[in-house]
């Protein structure tokens, strides 16, 4: 140990008493989350910050500001630093990412404490997007559940497992918001929806930082991609993004900032422009947005080099971009080293001011504070720790009801599920015994070989019960250069040695053989993710023929398709009796889906996301805006909004998903219909019965409301409230909605915040389209209002 270092610590010594009272009351709470700290703590944070700072030469700042991943570990990239134990060494290194192992990341630790002039302890990244070693569904598909609680308890999980691996700071929440199938990345968000997007942001960092970054078994959160990553155009990955300020936050903000509110340690840039300035050198966002608005006090990291991808979005040299990422706000510099090797001669060329520096490493040093690092380096690097136990048995529980909850029954014909636990069943299709395609994309941390395939979870779930005949019947896609590069983290797409012919025939032959078909089909898991972009979302042409023979059979046919992003299945659902989508369930995969298929789980999964018909109607979403020349309905009109050769609805509606049981809604009820001004309460209610006799079923019920009348053009519908309740066979209950003027609220054309009186259309329902509705008239309080306009 360095004797700064030992100094260092002396002053930490009176901090980190309290510390540990701070520690140890706000450890247990899993409610609230905050990167925050108390004031005193904040006091002694500062004075152990100033002391570090004014010992550290230029060079020791700029290395904090330089994050490095050495390869080897975690692939999460094209390229990787070099030469990491000399960086690091010679205090050329702020964090690292993409390593695991509490031995491991103790010895890269040790590098940094030892053997570094100051001692100044690394961050520990990487990805842990669903999941550490007991991977959870997708995102994509665990928004689906609209369950708060189990998503932050998965967040919870991840949290112990990566702690006890010796990771502590996390590149997620991922919150962007989606309107785009086409885009691979949908898969590793919430959706398309900024109301739902932001009660998953919050939830999510809750269940990763818990009441106390410092606490063994939090990590640090980083809400990624800042921002508007998921509206790149054309859905094609990292392109431009350029939209109306009135749109960005109205319809893509809020989930960013309901992260910063839930105490998100750090924010990450994306790789995309917005308006014409890439994210990372973009001041308007990362400065006066992030900072000056919101508030946000923690640090911000780029993405993986997207400040030298700056050269090529075509704003300069390194030199130049590195300038402009640190003068607008960026703090830490992943991989690409465009900080390290370029500030310093900005600092002599009045480029880039020591102030600037100096505050972009205070935010890095007090996020290291924060998570307890200078008390204790190895706080996570310690593989005796109880708190190591990986409860994989409690984690792979949560894994399973997390999946059957991320499922979405989307037809279900002549309630031909679920199925009955006799007779035989033809279980078909090239992922009907897939292990390696069960985590989904973005779960590099994650073990393919841990995963349930169906045709296990089939065995496990009806053991002698039922007769299983299987096939694989088709490949995922039987061209070579697509499974090429679909395959790069290894084998997702195995073309089969024998002819697709002989392969239908023996799908066939087993249907034949059958009393149903159950047939699972979709996506690999590396179709979605990154870099991973579809022109054409539909079920891939080898498994459509599949389909069709099978269909041909006239046996009752049940789809489960999998997929990271909604597919147009609109023929699949012409074929189909019954259509299970599953997304990419993670671990326990086969085990859920045959705890759905035969009936022990009751599926309650509503789309957070619009299925399209085809892909020409994206980008397609509920929450449109009405044009002038509205069409009602969807029958063709000259003249009117619409196109000659599909209809305007989504194939699936955003908040759809179907039950084993059958809910019924009363009329919307409300408690008054004519209100005034900012201080009155609507309720709106429903009844909602299950209607069913044989099962309990969750629903979601959902509140939306359309501002009939405003100064811009509103969207006809907006997701505001959602409650998910449970109900017994017969079972009917009240579900009240409070409405106060903030759900009224939106951005106008100058981006005043603000609401405008009016009629308002109250809808509740089981999905956005199919709901009740109710009006009231919502006034403005005349005297407030020219009292206001007085001042
Ligand atoms: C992704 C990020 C990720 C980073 C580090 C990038 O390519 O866009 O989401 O956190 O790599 O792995």
């Amino acid at each position: 140990m360095s004797p700064l270092y030992l100094a260092l610590l002396l002053i930490l010594l009176a901090a980190s008493v309290a510390s540990r009272e701070n520690k140890s009351s706000s450890s247990s709470s899993s409610s609230s989350s905050s990167s925050s700290i108390r004031k005193d703590e904040q006091t002694k944070m500062n004075a152990y910050i100033e002391t570090l700072m004014r010992q550290m030469t230029v060079q020791e700042k700029i290395g904090q500001l330089n994050l490095v991943t050495p390869g080897g570990g975690i692939p999460t990239g094209e390229v990787v630093s070099s030469n990491v134990h000399d960086s690091i060494s010679s205090g050329r290194v702020g964090g690292v990412f993409g390593v695991s192992g509490a031995d491991h990341t103790r010895r890269i630790q040790q590098v940094a404490v030892d053997e570094t002039r100051l001692g100044i302890p690394l961050l520990v990244g990487a990805d842990i997007i669903h999941g550490f070693q007991t991977i959870f569904p997708i995102p994509l598909g665990l928004s689906c559940s609209w369950d708060m609680d189990l998503i932050q308890k998965t967040a919870q999980a991840a949290a112990q497992e990566a702690t006890a691996a010796g990771i502590f700071w996390n590149f997620s929440p991922m919150v962007d918001v989606s309107r785009d199938p086409r885009w691979g990345r949908c898969s590793e968000g919430a959706g398309e929806d900024p109301h739902l997007g932001s009660q998953i942001a919050r939830a999510m960092v809750q269940g990763y930082q818990g009441g106390s970054l410092a606490a063994p078994n939090t990590m640090m959160a980083t809400v990624k991609h800042f921002a508007l990553y998921g509206a790149a155009e054309a859905g094609r990955d990292y392109n431009t993004v350029d939209m109306s300020q009135m749109r960005m936050f109205n319809e893509y903000m809020a989930p960013y900032k309901a992260a910063i509110d839930a105490g998100v340690g750090c924010v990450m840039s994306s790789f995309n422009d917005v308006q014409g300035v890439p994210a990372s050198g973009n001041r308007e966002l990362l400065t006066d947005l992030l900072r000056q608005k919101w508030g946000f006090d923690g640090f911000v990291v780029s993405d993986y080099t997207s400040v030298n991808e700056m050269i090529s979005h075509g704003l300069g040299d390194l030199q130049t971009v590195s300038a402009l990422a640190i003068n607008a706000g960026l703090d830490m510099d992943m991989v690409g080293e465009g900080f390290l090797t370029t500030l310093e001669q900005s600092l002599q060329e009045g480029k880039v001011t020591q102030d600037t520096v100096d505050l972009a490493c205070r935010r890095v040093l007090e996020a290291k504070y924060k998570l307890g690092l200078f008390e204790n380096p190895y706080l996570y690097s310690n593989s005796s720790n109880p708190e190591n136990d990986n409860h994989s048995h409690e984690h792979r529980k949560l894994a399973r009801e997390a999946a059957a909850k991320s499922f979405v029954l989307l037809k279900n014909d002549q309630h031909v599920l679920p199925l009955k636990k006799v007779g035989t069943v033809a279980l078909v299709g090239p992922l009907a015994d897939s292990q390696e395609n069960m985590l989904g994309t973005w779960a590099p941390t994650g073990d393919t070989k841990d995963a349930i395939p169906v045709l296990e979870g089939f065995q496990n779930v009806v053991g002698d019960q039922v007769k299983l005949l299987h096939a694989k019947g088709a490949n995922i896609c039987d061209d070579p250069e697509f499974a090429a590069k679909v395959n790069v983290f290894g084998p997702r797409i195995l073309i089969d040695e024998r002819t697709p012919e002989v392969m239908l025939n023996e799908a066939v032959a087993a249907a034949q053989h059958s009393d149903v078909i159950v047939a699972v089909v979709g996506e690999a898991s590396e179709m979605s993710g990154e870099s991973a972009s579809r022109s054409d979302i539909s079920v891939p042409e080898s498994q459509k023929r599949l389909l069709r023979e099978l269909a041909k059979t006239g046996k009752p046919l049940v789809l489960v398709t999998m997929s990271g992003r909604p597919l147009a299945m609109t023929e699949e659902n012409d074929l189909a009796d019954a259509i299970l989508h599953v997304w990419h369930p993670g671990v326990e995969a086969g085990n859920a889906i045959a705890d759905v298929i035969f009936g022990d789980c009751n599926p309650s999964g509503k789309l957070s996301i619009t299925f399209p018909r085809n892909v020409g109607q994206v980008p397609i979403y509920y929450s449109i805006r009405n044009t002038g020349r509205p069409q009602a309905g969807d029958k063709f009109q000259k003249f009117r909004s619409n196109y000659l050769d599909v209809e305007n609805s989504p194939l699936y509606a955003f908040g759809h998903g179907l039950s084993y049981t059958s809910f019924e809604y009363s009329m919307v009820s409300l408690s008054k219909i004519n209100l005034t001004g900012d201080d009155e309460t609507l309720t709106a209610s429903v009844l909602v019965k299950n209607a069913g006799d044989r099962y309990a079923g969750e629903e979601v019920v959902q509140l939306y409301i359309q501002d009939v009348v405003a100064s811009v053009t509103p969207p006809l519908k907006q997701l505001k409230g959602f409650q998910k309740i449970n109900l017994a066979p017969g079972e009917t209950l009240k579900v009240d909605f409070n409405i106060i003027t903030e759900h009224l609220k939106f951005y106008n054309q100058h981006l005043v915040y603000d609401w405008e009186g009016g009629d308002f259309n109250i809808f509740i329902g089981t999905s956005s389209d199919k709901a009740k509705m109710g009006t009231v008239n919502w006034d403005k309080d005349a005297l407030a209002e020219s009292g206001r306009s007085e001042l």
